[in-house]
């Protein structure tokens, strides 16, 4: 588990969906190391009671939740789970996503509509679930998980970077909205973070020549990032001392440029 930081979320609830893999495991990792209390929801029971287990055998709280965020009621029966358990939610990540890589002539409808409805569309339902409980607390945390492609574009992956491009513009809107209630909303887009997902584009050739080793050597930091590396910037936003930082894209990702990205 990650090492605690502080006990500076102690007595917050916080739910993170995708929460049973990579960026997802390690932002909830990283908030019950300092104290807050987590609803791991995720598509995957399995990856998800695993990840709620971790924590709770470091003396963590933790509670795993099957859900598919496409699905309303599906979130909205677990925020009920997470609010009778432990209390209402403050804090929300939303890291539950999917990738796509093809051609854009070949990208079907239904394509399109999967990852704009896992991207885009989950993000929405998290938030409007969980939006009611922070304006009654007047206090809320919500860090969404956007990407680094939607700040540059990437090539055969226009389905995948509009639906994050949907989430950043998104994010500032409602961060707009929400201010006067205590409520940030921010995000974060990640830059080739080495989880199961980025593996799997690897195993699949869609990293480019060199495939990973070659990505890293473009990355002025020269390494891969973890995601231990999202989970302290989210931990930073989800903090009561970070409340005058909303609206914003808070990027890491090594240092790549977000101006223009090839692979
Ligand atoms: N890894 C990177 O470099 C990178 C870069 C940019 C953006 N991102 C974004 O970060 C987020 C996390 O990615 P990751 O690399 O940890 O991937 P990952 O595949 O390891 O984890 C994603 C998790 O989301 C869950 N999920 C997928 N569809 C879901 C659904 N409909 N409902 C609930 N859960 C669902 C999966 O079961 C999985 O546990 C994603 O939104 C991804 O697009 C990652």
């Amino acid at each position: 588990m990650t090492a605690a930081a502080s006990d500076s979320l102690a007595g917050k609830v916080a739910i993170v969906t995708g929460g049973g893999s990579g960026i997802g495991r390690g932002c909830a990792l990283r908030l019950a190391a300092d104290g807050a209390k987590v609803g791991v929801f995720d598509l995957d029971p399995g990856n998800a009671k695993a990840v709620a287990d971790e924590i709770v055998a470091v003396g963590g709280a933790a509670h795993p939740v099957t859900v598919d965020v496409t699905s309303r009621e599906q979130i909205d029966a677990g925020v009920a789970e997470i609010k009778a358990l432990y209390g209402p939610a403050t804090i929300l990540v939303t890291s539950a996503g999917r990738e796509g890589f093809r051609r854009f002539l070949d990208i079907t409808a239904d394509q399109w509509n999967a990852l704009v409805s896992v991207n885009l569309t989950g993000t929405f339902h998290s938030c409007q679930a969980v939006v009611p409980d922070m304006i009654e607390a007047h206090w809320g945390r919500i860090v969404t998980i956007s990407s680094s492609s939607a700040q540059g574009g990437q090539p055969f992956m226009t389905h995948y970077s509009a639906s994050k491009g949907g989430v950043i513009t998104f994010t500032k809107s409602l961060a707009l909205e929400l201010g006067e209630f205590g409520i940030t909303v921010n995000t974060i887009p990640p830059g080739f973070i080495i989880t199961p997902m980025t593996e799997r584009n690897a195993e699949k050739g869609r990293l480019g020549p060199g495939g990973l080793d070659a990505v890293i050597a473009r990355t002025p930091v020269r390494r891969g990032g973890q995601s231990e590396d999202i989970a302290a910037a989210c931990a930073f936003l989800c903090r009561d001392e970070a409340s005058y930082v909303t609206g914003q894209i808070i990027g890491v990702n090594g240092g790549r440029t977000t101006t223009s990205t090839v692979f």
